[in-house]
């Protein structure tokens, strides 16, 4: 299963790398904007500086914010000149469908994002969608199920044989990861933090408390 990082931040993608679990980056224009870069230029290099950081074959999808279709090919297709590890981040509308289409057939990667439906899914990879990210925290968030979404996508995907891959994407806390796991998603994209709740629990903390007190009581540390 691959771990993706939902940010544009280097620290954060530093760190990860540190702890040797990043598989890939997505991004969106909501965590740009948290970035403080302020020009198009600016935002182009960061992403090379992002393609930079994670190395050779792990994808950083940057995201279009163009909605017409003929705007969203010229995005794109710069976005995606920027560096070979960029995937192109369409949203699932009708012009993004086409323009997943268009780059499909010209061997440009891309992700369809903002997926909230088996229909978004199936459009998605009929086009040629390298990825789709279906969102499950926002699902949830208005009571649907967002776990039950993505298991019918990858159901549907593996009977008709459809070569677009799922990374669960809107993840908000430690079941969303465990569940995608359990059902075989390729990839998940989430925040720093959640794969650090990975970590948690008490177990681990009361007995490291516990080791380090014994060994002080009988060894001295200078
Ligand atoms: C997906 O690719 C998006 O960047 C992201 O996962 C959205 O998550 P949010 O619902 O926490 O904003």
């Amino acid at each position: 299963m691959k771990f993706f990082l939902d940010t544009a931040n280097l620290r954060e993608i530093n760190e990860a790398k540190s702890m040797g679990f990043l598989d890939g980056i997505t991004t969106n224009p909501t965590l740009i904007s948290k970035e403080n870069l302020f020009h198009k230029e600016e935002i182009e290099n960061h992403y090379i500086s992002i393609c930079k950081i994670i190395g050779n074959n792990k994808s950083v999808s940057a995201e279009v914010i163009s909605t017409k279709y003929e705007d969203i090919l010229k995005e794109g297709m710069k976005l995606s000149s920027l560096h070979k590890n960029i995937v192109v981040k369409i949203p699932a509308t009708r012009d993004g469908i086409k323009s997943i289409n268009f780059f499909h057939e010209r061997g440009v990667s891309t992700n369809c994002t903002l997926v909230f439906s088996i229909g978004q899914s199936i459009l998605a990879a009929k086009a040629g969608a390298t990825y789709i990210s279906p969102f499950l925290g926002r699902l949830d968030d208005i009571s649907y199920n967002g776990i039950k979404l993505i298991q019918e996508i990858k159901y549907i995907y593996d009977e008709y044989n459809f070569h677009t891959k799922i990374i669960a994407a809107s993840i908000r806390n430690s079941i969303h990861i465990l569940e995608c796991s359990k059902s075989r998603i390729f990839a998940i994209t989430s925040p720093i933090n959640i794969y650090y709740s990975l970590l948690n629990h008490p177990l681990t903390n009361k007995g490291l408390k516990k080791f380090i007190e014994d060994y002080k009581k009988k060894i001295n540390l200078t």
